[in-house]
């Protein structure tokens, strides 16, 4: 049943006929989800609802991340407006259809988690079409509609000379990212993305459209930096936005036998940020199987147009294979590597850990082992892998303290993290149980090496997290315990705990807390 659905997908995306009838899907309940459609064509979006063999459908689908994340719902709303929102909610919550309507909210779509923002057996709510980005000189913020992708954002913003906190690469998603958190080129001067919200639109689980701030509905203000798909559908994010001319950065490549010094660089230069928070980075190693080579980079952030800031001093004594770092903008820098294309199968997953190039160290070892067993037990095709490390030092959590704070739970935290970010990109279907296998038990092994050394960590990014992966319970009992009280306040009965059933949830995370 799985394989199918990519089966659509991919025959879409190569041109086989399209669309694979139905009845070939193996689907279940078909009838009673048509009738969900058939609802929804009775409103006032009935001109917006989509299906297989409408192009607008096959466009969405097309637009996910990965095959692996694009499902094939027996219909869409490619929603235009909050008002739009709030019908398909209202209409998909009657008692009479609740049942059989289960609903995906679905942004950028980057999510690397099949099931979070699509779904095969009920409706996805499709917010791509609300990508508009607006400028308020007077109050110095932008409205950004949740579709957008931040390419568009910045476009819209570099005439004003400024910029918004938000993704690093330019293809991601407005929605999920800001509603989960967000690390960005600005992060340690301004905290998390999510922190430099003033004002969120949303339609609560009945159907009612609202704001959350500062001053109304605060309660929920609040828990919605960090709180995902638990609370409400994000309509509209009105965000700070600040000047920014040119900054400096780029990649750089050097030969994996930099491993130790790079180890040591990224270590001392995580613990070192406080003193120039304008710099950041990611160090990732990474093997594309088109290339052959296992080699490592930098990704160098630098918010202001100073030329090899003293900040990354370390790295600059590392030869280097190449580099592009220069002055330049925000969009160049954001658009400048490639995305990878929807084709390949995908699965991310993360893990926490205190900042130490031990263990920075030991995860490139486990990494280069994983590359071997890959390379030998690989049924074929085109595959990647990135093992990326970045600074979460406690900067990120008090820089964003000053406007409010979040549910995220880092401000409890007295010493510097690394985020390890692993991607893994592949073709076969034959192959899902090799890279699933090896991408979890390489986070399980280097999550055992930092308990040995008294150095591991419960807090896991929930942008990045894996399936499996439970980051609320990262956020702390008692921003669970918030979270859930006001979820279950906006969302007296659990509409975006049972019938939106993509995404982490509060609901599971304390339930799997209690079992334990
Ligand atoms: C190539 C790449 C680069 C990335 N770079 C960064 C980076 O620089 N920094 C970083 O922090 N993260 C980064 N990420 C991770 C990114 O934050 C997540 O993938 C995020 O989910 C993308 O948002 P989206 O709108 O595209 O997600 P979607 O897939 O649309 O949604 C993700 C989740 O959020 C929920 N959601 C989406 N929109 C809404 C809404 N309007 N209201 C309520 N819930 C909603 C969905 O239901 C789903 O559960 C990157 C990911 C990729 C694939
Ligand atoms: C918004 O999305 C539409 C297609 O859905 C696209 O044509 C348009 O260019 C996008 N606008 C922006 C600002 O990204
Ligand atoms: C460099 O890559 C090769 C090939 O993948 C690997 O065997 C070796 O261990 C790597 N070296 C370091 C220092 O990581
Ligand atoms: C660590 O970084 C600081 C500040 O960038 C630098 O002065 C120092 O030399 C570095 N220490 C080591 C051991 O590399
Ligand atoms: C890369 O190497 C070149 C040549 O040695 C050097 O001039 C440059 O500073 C290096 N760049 C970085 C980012 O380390
Ligand atoms: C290939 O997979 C087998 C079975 O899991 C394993 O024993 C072997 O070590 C793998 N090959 C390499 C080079 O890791
Ligand atoms: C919708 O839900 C909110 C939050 O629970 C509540 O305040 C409001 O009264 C509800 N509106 C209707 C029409 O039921």
């Amino acid at each position: 049943m799985l394989f199918s659905r990519d089966l659509v997908i991919l025959a879409a995306l190569v041109g086989v006929a399209y669309p694979i009838p139905l009845e070939a899907q193996g689907q279940c309940g078909i009838e009673a989800q048509a009738q969900c459609c058939a609802s929804l064509r009775e409103t006032a979006v009935a001109d917006l609802v989509f299906t297989y063999g409408d192009s607008e459908y096959l466009e969405a689908k097309r637009s996910y991340y990965s095959v692996t994340t694009s499902l094939n719902s027996p219909c869409i709303v490619l929603a235009e407006s909050a008002a739009d929102v709030s019908t398909v909610v209202k209409t998909l919550t009657q008692p009479e259809l609740a049942p059989n309507c289960p609903f995906a909210i679905r942004s950028g779509g980057h999510s690397m988690v099949r099931g979070n923002s699509d779904i095969a057996a009920g409706v996805t709510i499709d917010l791509s079409r609300m990508n508009a980005t607006v400028f308020h000189p007077e109050t110095e913020t932008a409205s950004i509609g949740p579709g957008a992708r931040w390419q568009s954002v910045y476009e819209t913003l570099e005439p004003f000379g400024v910029a918004v906190s938000g993704g690093r690469l330019g293809s991601v998603g407005v929605g999920g990212f800001l509603t989960g958190g967000g690390i960005t080129v600005h992060s340690a001067q301004r905290g998390w993305a999510c922190d430099d919200v003033v004002a969120f639109e949303v339609v609560l689980a009945n159907g009612t459209i609202t704001r959350a701030t500062q001053e109304i509905n605060a309660d929920l203000f609040h828990v919605l930096k960090g709180g995902s798909s638990n609370l409400a559908i994000v309509t509209n994010f009105e965000v700070n936005a600040f000047a920014q001319g040119d900054m400096w950065g780029g990649y750089a490549v050097y030969d994996n036998s930099s491993t130790p010094q790079l180890a040591r660089s990224l270590a001392n230069f995580t613990d070192n940020i406080e003193q120039d928070p304008r710099a950041l980075l990611v160090t990732f190693w990474t093997y594309d199987s088109r290339v052959g080579v296992n080699n490592a980079q930098n990704a160098l952030y630098y918010t202001a147009p100073d030329e090899y800031p003293s900040a990354y001093g370390d790295f600059y004594a590392i030869p280097n294979v190449s580099s592009t770092a220069r002055t330049t903008d925000l969009l160049r820098i954001v658009t400048e590597l490639p995305d990878y294309t929807a084709l390949f199968r995908v699965h991310f997953i993360t893990l926490t850990f205190y900042n130490d190039a031990r263990i920075v160290e030991y995860g490139v070892r486990l990494y280069n082992d994983l590359l071997e067993n890959i390379k030998s037990n690989v049924s074929g095709g085109d595959w990647v892998i990135i093992a990326g490390f970045q600074p979460l030092p406690t900067l990120f959590a008090t820089s964003g303290l000053s406007k409010g704070g979040n549910i995220l739970g880092l401000e409890r935290e007295e010493d510097n993290q690394i985020v390890l970010l692993l991607e893994a990109f592949w073709q076969h279907v034959a192959d899902d149980d090799l890279f699933y296998g090896l991408a979890n038990s390489l986070i399980q092994d280097l999550d055992d090496y930092a308990r040995s050394l008294g150095l591991n960590s419960e807090w896991l990014y929930l942008n990045y997290a894996g399936r499996y992966q439970d980051p609320l319970r990262g956020y702390g009992p008692e921003n669970m315990q918030r979270l859930q009280q006001v979820a279950s306040l906006y969302d007296p009965t659990g509409v975006f705990q049972t019938q939106v059933p993509g995404g982490f949830k509060i609901s599971a995370a304390i339930a799997s807390g209690e079992t334990r």
